[in-house]
């Protein structure tokens, strides 16, 4: 049978840093309560003229230095994002555009910060199948630009970043497995308030709004639905608990973390935390967790990582990744 791996990654945080202290003088807010209740002390924002498939680009661009390949290796695109450049083209062609590259398969996919690992899965399916020798896969957002800059609720927990990983076929996993979900009875609980087929004559009358949580509720089922998605990773692959390594979770909110590494016995030591550096990326932030503690020398490999996710829609989905 035939597998795919990870043969490089990489990622990219814009310039622009803004602290809690800075949000101090945006919104009735603290240090201390954003500390508190997330643990993010400052995220990035994207410039002006940096869209999502510009900050993929750079993520891409180290993802296929660290694999030891060039663009024109790359035959299949896929991009986790909630925050396209525009409706369409895809970010996926948008991001093949600037690479350079012509004719391969590209597209994007909207799971919120279950985009990256929904688009792991699908890359890794095109590769076992032997479809795709070199799969680049993102996760990107610019969530700074669909937040609401006047509610102090939701405005101190998004950043903007992007995250990738090259994957090449392999004869041994690689990708061990992947575990999609999705519920959509949760729809009222996390969303952004305008679409195309809605229509955006409230936003053309001048209302604003931006990213809408219940984020006692949210947090609630998150908590759950983790600690269903951990044992049914393990179960389904016979793994014990104490054979990971290193979790990666989605960086949303350090106590969510922290209820999933308990779950997992797991010392936060084992955990790969990133969430205080650029607060919740979305979709972007597991690639760019994991990037970050595979070039710190954390993660190498042969480690045993089981990456978890879980976000707007509601989707969730864990990967069990040898690396
Ligand atoms: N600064 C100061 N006070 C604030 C702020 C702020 N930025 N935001 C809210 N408050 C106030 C509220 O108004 C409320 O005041 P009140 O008691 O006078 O009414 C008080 O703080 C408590 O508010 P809660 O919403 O109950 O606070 P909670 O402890 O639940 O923390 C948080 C809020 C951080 C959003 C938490 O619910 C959470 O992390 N939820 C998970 C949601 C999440 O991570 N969403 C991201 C997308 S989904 C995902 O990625 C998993």
């Amino acid at each position: 049978m035939r597998y795919s791996r990870i043969a490089g990654t990489g990622s990219y945080l814009p310039e622009k840093v803004l602290t809690n202290a800075d949000l101090e003088k945006l919104v009735e807010t603290s240090d201390e309560w954003i500390r508190a209740r997330t643990g993010i002390e400052r995220r990035h924002i994207a410039a002006p003229d940096e869209t999502s498939s510009a900050l993929a680009e750079h993520a891409a661009r180290r993802a296929l230095r660290a694999a030891g390949m060039t663009p024109a290796d790359v035959d299949f695109i896929v991009v986790g994002t909630t925050t396209p450049d525009r409706i369409f083209p895809n970010t996926g062609s948008l991001l093949q555009q600037r690479l350079g590259i012509h004719g391969c398969p590209a597209f994007a996919l909207e799971t919120a910060c279950s985009g990256f690992v929904y688009a792991l899965s699908m890359a890794d399916k095109f590769v076992r199948l032997g479809e795709s020798r070199c799969a680049l896969v993102v996760g990107v957002e610019c969530l700074s630009r669909i937040v609401d800059w006047t509610e102090r609720g939701t405005c101190v927990l998004f950043g903007d970043g992007a995250g990738a990983v090259v994957l090449t076929p392999a004869d041994e996993p690689g990708i061990i497995a992947t575990h999609l979900h999705s519920d959509g009875q949760y729809s009222d609980l996390l969303y952004f308030p305008y679409g195309p087929s809605q229509g955006f004559d409230r936003l053309r009358a001048g209302e604003t709004g931006g990213i809408a949580m219940r984020g006692n509720d949210v947090f609630k089922v998150a908590v759950r639905t983790l600690s269903r998605l951990v044992d049914e990773t393990l179960a389904k692959n016979g793994i014990d608990k104490h054979e990971i390594d290193w979790l990666v979770p989605h960086q949303a909110n350090l106590r969510i973390i922290q209820a999933a590494a308990e779950k997992l016995d797991l010392p936060m030591e084992k955990v790969v935390v990133t969430v205080q550096q650029h607060g919740n990326t979305s979709a972007a932030s597991i690639p760019l967790a994991f990037d970050t503690a595979v070039r710190d020398g954390r993660i190498r490999r042969g480690h045993l990582v089981l990456m978890e996710t879980f976000g707007g829609g509601f989707t969730w989905g864990s990967a069990l990744v040898r690396y």
